[in-house]
């Protein structure tokens, strides 16, 4: 019996120092992935494993450029806006303006796509949603639409734009010709859904057919099975 109780602590304690010996805290991480309610499919990742899927890219990318001015669009309860408010906060700087209409299906009677928004952000646990995971710092919420906001800042510049919003052919579109001249010289444009080619009950998938008219030079694909995500390097003001 002390044989078997010895044994079992053993392997718990092998198990907790392999653990701590990962780069990732995989508690923080699971933790982020419920909170945002992460969507394993779409982003290729798994919560129960702790992994974040195209979190990943993400994080590792602003960790490496260091990009102080983030622009995120779109997002239905937050979690690659979480992602890269963790990675400016674990950097020690940097800030992400996270824009959303908060669409639901209130749009619908517009004739117009959510694009499986859920009404999130025009709630008030939507506006405290990051406060109340301890991120406020490192992120700004603007419930308005792309057009409004970038009418609005048409000053403001960024070094990263990760666009998830209005999936539409002319939607991506729209938002590529007002932000592509906010994005500094350098920087990093992200495209998700780059591999979805159907027309699903949300609407008719567009990004793929602007993603193939880039012809830049600097352009990756991480196209596994599902969604697709899109990395565009600006190198100049074309
Ligand atoms: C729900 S996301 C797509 C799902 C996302 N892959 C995720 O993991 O949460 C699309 C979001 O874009 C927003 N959206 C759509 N069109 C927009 C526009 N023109 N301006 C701002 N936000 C928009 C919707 O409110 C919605 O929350």
């Amino acid at each position: 019996m002390f044989g078997i109780k010895t044994k079992i602590l053993k392997y718990l304690i092998f198990h907790q120092q392999e653990k701590s010996k990962k780069l990732s805290n995989d508690l923080r991480i699971t933790e982020l992935m419920n909170f945002f309610e992460a969507d394993e499919f779409g982003h290729e990742s798994n919560i129960k494993n702790a992994d974040l899927g195209y979190g990943w890219i993400h994080y590792g990318l602003l960790r490496q450029i260091k990009a102080k001015k983030i622009l995120c669009i779109g997002s239905r309860y937050g979690y690659i806006p979480a992602v890269l408010a963790q990675a400016c906060h674990d950097n020690g700087f940097g800030k992400v303006d996270f824009v959303d209409a908060g669409f639901g299906d209130e749009i619908k009677k517009e004739g117009k796509s959510s694009w499986t928004g859920k009404g999130f952000w025009k709630t008030q646990e939507g506006k405290d949603h990051f406060k109340n995971f301890g991120l406020e710092n490192n992120i700004q919420l603007f419930v308005t639409t792309t057009q409004k906001f970038a009418k609005k800042y048409k000053n403001m510049s960024y070094e990263y734009i990760y666009i998830d919003g209005d999936h539409s052919y002319e939607g991506i579109k729209t938002d590529f010709k007002l932000f592509w001249p906010m994005l500094h010289e350098g920087g990093l444009m992200l495209l998700h859904d780059i591999s979805i080619k159907e027309t699903l009950p949300e609407g008719k998938y567009g990004v793929w057919k602007l993603w193939e008219e880039k012809t830049n030079k600097n352009k990756i694909e991480v196209n596994y099975l599902g969604s697709g995500l899109g990395i565009i390097q600006k190198q100049s003001n074309r």
